[in-house]
């Protein structure tokens, strides 16, 4: 299975290739923009930002139990040549960069409310939820929908809005934070184990840090320890431990990123190989004059595009 940092990689790839195809035809950019993105849905501080940021290993986003995203945090990850280390981070939402280095896309939206506060519009409610709606009805976008642990599952916004807008199940992960803060006495196997609410892919119980853990700055690794320590001592949720977790949650995504990216692979390869046709026929007819500034670029996309179609064979053997 592909890890991770792996599909990082090949997701660039693609958007690179995408991304020359569609400059010399046309048809590139559609299929670079139905690589998949990754958002997380739910209540306010239902640990949207803390899952996203436990999934990646990495802390970047604004989190707390007093901080409200009010926008969709668009996070780009990819990886620098030759380095383990990589995200970057935008703060703007829809925003996309120009150079096309990116690869995976991560998104933070805003917490779904039931009431507006003091000082807000009454169409904050509403608002909200039109704005987290555009995204995850995007068939490319991958839902992980939040719910926490201590409140019913019924009452849950995200599965209510996963459910609307991908009634199969197919992209939707059901993700259940704050187990350890349940009331004494109960627990969420019911929920865990697929009886109260069904969903296609397994759902995955979380225990992210606490705000007293966040005040402390408890680091990412040492947090991620806690979780494992937390779900295989556990009397209830030992027989899950091995499926429980951020860093589990993070396997699941990546075979589901994988899976997804290879449906798409065989679409992107006739696209090649059809530019790569028309690219030789241009460069027969001008008669492959390299260093001729026109020619010379011709010649360089179709190389580029010879190698990405190595690539994409060599992962699907
Ligand atoms: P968001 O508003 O949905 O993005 O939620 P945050 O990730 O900012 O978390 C909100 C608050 O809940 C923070 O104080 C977190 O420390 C806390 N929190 C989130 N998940 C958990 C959890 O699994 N267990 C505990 N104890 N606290 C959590
Ligand atoms: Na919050
Ligand atoms: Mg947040």
């Amino acid at each position: 299975m592909a890890t991770m940092e792996s599909l990082i990689g090949l997701v660039n790839r693609i958007q690179r290739a995408c991304t020359v195809l569609g400059d010399h035809g046309g048809e590139g950019m559609s299929l670079w923009e139905a690589l998949p993105s990754v958002a997380v849905v739910g209540g306010q501080s239902s640990g949207k930002s803390s899952v996203l940021e436990s999934v990646v290993g990495r802390d970047f986003l604004p989190r707390g139990s007093g901080i409200v995203t009010r926008r969709p945090l668009v996070l780009q990850l990819h990886k620098t040549e030759g380095q383990s280390e990589y995200a970057e981070f935008l703060h703007a939402p829809k925003k996309r960069f120009a150079d096309f280095v990116v690869n995976l896309t991560l998104i933070d939206l805003p917490g779904l409310t039931k009431v507006a506060v003091e000082g807000q519009p009454e169409s904050i409610v509403e608002d909200i939820e039109m704005m987290v709606r555009s995204y995850v009805e995007k068939p490319n976008c991958i839902i992980l929908a939040i719910s926490p642990a201590n409140q019913d599952i019924a009452t849950s916004d995200a599965i209510k809005l996963a459910r609307e807008v991908d009634p199969s199940g197919e992209r939707t992960f059901g993700v259940l934070t704050k187990l350890d803060l349940m009331d004494k006495g109960t627990n969420a196997l019911d929920v865990l184990e697929g009886r109260a609410y069904r969903l296609l892919h397994p759902w995955v119980g979380i225990v992210n840090r606490s705000q007293a853990d966040i005040n402390k700055n408890v680091n990412m690794m040492h947090a991620r320890q806690k979780e494992r320590e937390y779900f295989e001592s556990s009397p209830e949720y030992g027989h899950l431990a091995h499926k429980m977790g951020a860093e589990f949650l993070a396997k699941l995504l990546s075979q589901h990123l994988e899976k997804v990216i290879r449906q798409r692979i065989p679409s992107i390869i006739a696209l090649i190989n059809k530019t790569i046709d028309e690219l030789n026929a241009e460069l027969d007819r001008i008669g492959r004059p390299i260093g001729v500034d026109g020619g010379a670029q011709l010649y360089t996309i179709l190389e580029m595009c010879r190698a990405f179609d190595r690539v994409f064979k060599e992962h699907l053997d």
